[in-house]
């Protein structure tokens, strides 16, 4: 961990917060490890059942960091492996995220949102992918999230443009599943993650690896991988115990097995 993303645990949930008050959080090298050794911890960390990743209430963060992408030739980005590097542990990370942004979310920013599996925003929330005002693209992830997340019109319309959406727009088009009102966005994400982390770990991992399967495959083969992955719930204690608590009308208490 480092200083540029500031990590909390609230129960069984991991909170990791982007801190780079003077650059809007854009995200420099310092952030995304920071990111990226946050999300291993809790990875390991049996006890965490599901993620926060969060901003200011001025700027989720504006993006990639212009200024540290500047004087890139190709051969830096080529050799360094850029964005691949140390911007995608979010696409293998195994438990629930939420990204919780007010603010800011453009380019970069935007794109971290979108690798994470639910996206909340707060009433001020604003997002671009302004990329093409700076003479490149969008190449963390969203020219191919985006037109999955809200279509083709859309995607390719906020990418040519570079325009705002604002996040009753997102809402409205798929891009976020809940907007509250700034001073609340935290508070709401938390009691929601609170909720999530509180159902048996390996049936959320279970659900997560079958929904993200739907991105990846034909709807045969990925109504086959769900299937299978049914069948798995089936060895766990905690489906067992879900079940039975239900029958017997008393709250489950899983054991995460
Ligand atoms: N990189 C580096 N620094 C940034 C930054 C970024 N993406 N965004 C903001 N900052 C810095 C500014 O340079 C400024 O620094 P100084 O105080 O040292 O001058 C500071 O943050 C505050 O920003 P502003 O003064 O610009 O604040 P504002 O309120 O007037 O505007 C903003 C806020 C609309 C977010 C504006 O800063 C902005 O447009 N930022 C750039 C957005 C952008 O183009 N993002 C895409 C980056 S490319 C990318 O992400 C590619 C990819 O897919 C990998």
């Amino acid at each position: 961990m480092n200083n540029a993303v500031l990590k909390e645990i609230q129960g069984r949930t991991g909170i990791l917060t982007i801190n780079r008050p003077d650059a809007m959080n854009a995200l420099n090298d310092e952030v995304m490890n920071g990111l990226t050794a946050g999300l291993d911890e809790f990875e390991n960390n049996e006890s965490i059942h599901c993620v926060i990743i969060s901003g200011s209430e001025k700027a989720f963060a504006a993006g990639a960091d212009i200024a540290a992408m500047r004087n890139y030739e190709y051969i830096d980005v080529y050799r360094d492996n850029f964005i691949s590097r140390n911007w995608e542990r979010l696409k293998t990370f195994r438990k629930p995220t939420i990204a919780a942004v007010a603010g800011y979310a453009l380019g970069g920013g935007c794109e971290v949102a979108m690798m994470c599996d639910m996206v909340f925003a707060a009433d001020n929330a604003k997002f671009s992918l302004p990329e093409i005002k700076i003479g490149t693209l969008p190449g963390a992830g969203a020219t191919q999230r985006l037109p999955r997340a809200v279509g083709k019109a859309l995607a390719m319309d906020l990418c040519f443009t570079g325009r705002m959406l604002s996040a009753s727009e997102a809402l409205q088009f798929g891009l976020v599943s809940r907007v509250y009102p700034k001073a609340d966005l935290m508070a709401e994400t938390l009691a929601q993650a609170r909720d999530i982390a509180a159902y048996s770990l390996p049936a959320l991992m279970m659900m997560k690896e079958s929904l993200s399967r739907s991105f990846e495959t034909p709807l045969n083969e990925g109504l086959a991988f769900e299937r299978k992955m049914l069948y798995a719930t089936f060895a766990l204690e905690d489906r067992k115990e879900g079940m039975n608590a239900f029958i017997e009308k008393r709250p489950a208490s899983f054991r995460n097995r």
